[in-house]
């Protein structure tokens, strides 16, 4: 489904206030007998162009959180709502379709194809969607050009620094323009100058382009830079500081 046409669903979908949300959710794992509980009861509003820091020391349950909000992985109990779509009474295929048309991933590894340029990579969840490789490929440029990388486009992902490769995660993430990123430590394997312009980018794009982020760092001065700072504690969220 191509956004230059909105269906009416979708005309809907861009009305909800509130682009993800979870009610009383929690994930226990079970490792052969030995139940470890992990989220117990987290509740989250996220509203659109809304931007968001989760903390939490490491083994809370932040990952384990993404991964219930993005429709990756299956609660113990509660509800996640996806543009106020119920996730758990969704099937694998209406899973997958929301996944590839409300929300982009961004990981502490920038997962980007090593054989393919930042061009291809970034035009990449445009071709998943059906999109002419003709067609893709000027917006994946100008998504790499939003993103400070127009003179990078024919690189492959060896040939970029690391922030340059994160840089362009965050472009791939964004291209389908998505309704809420979820970017687990995405600074996570940088140097403070290039995780701080790994932040200004994210300000920037979401000011620009109205995506909400939830964002999970262990570097509460980054933290600090969002709207909305959050802290998983003992498997629940709570305001943070
Ligand atoms: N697939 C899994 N099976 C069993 N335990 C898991 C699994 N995934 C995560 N855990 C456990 O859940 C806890 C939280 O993990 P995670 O969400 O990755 O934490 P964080 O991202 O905050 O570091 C950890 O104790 C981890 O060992
Ligand atoms: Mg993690």
């Amino acid at each position: 489904m191509s956004k230059d046409k909105p269906s009416k669903s979708r005309v809907l979908d861009m009305e909800q206030k509130i682009v993800i949300s979870c009610r009383e959710l929690s994930k226990t794992f079970s490792l052969g007998k030995v139940q470890v509980p992990v989220l117990k009861g987290v509740n989250l509003s996220v509203a659109r162009a809304e931007r968001i820091a989760i903390v939490g020391s490491s083994g809370s349950g932040k990952s384990t959180l993404l991964h219930l909000l993005g429709g990756l992985d299956h609660a113990s109990s509660g509800s996640v709502q996806i543009l106020g779509q119920d996730v758990q009474s969704m099937n694998e295929a209406q899973r997958g379709n929301i996944r590839n048309l409300s929300l982009g991933f961004v990981y502490q590894f920038h997962h980007l194809l090593p054989e393919f340029s930042a061009l291809e990579n970034v035009a990449m969840p445009l071709l998943i969607r059906g999109m002419k490789r003709k067609n893709a490929q000027p917006i994946a440029a100008a998504m790499l050009e939003q993103v400070g990388l127009a003179h990078r486009i024919q690189h492959l992902p060896a040939e970029l620094s690391g922030g340059e490769r994160q840089r362009t995660a965050v472009a791939r993430a964004l291209v389908t323009k998505p309704d809420c990123v979820l970017a687990d430590e995405p600074t996570g394997n940088l140097d403070r100058n290039s995780a701080q312009a790994l932040f200004d980018l994210m300000q920037q794009l979401n000011e620009q382009l109205g995506t909400s982020f939830i964002v999970v760092t262990h570097d509460l001065t980054l933290a600090k830079r969002m709207e909305r700072n959050l802290k998983l504690v003992d498997g629940v969220l709570t305001e943070g500081d």
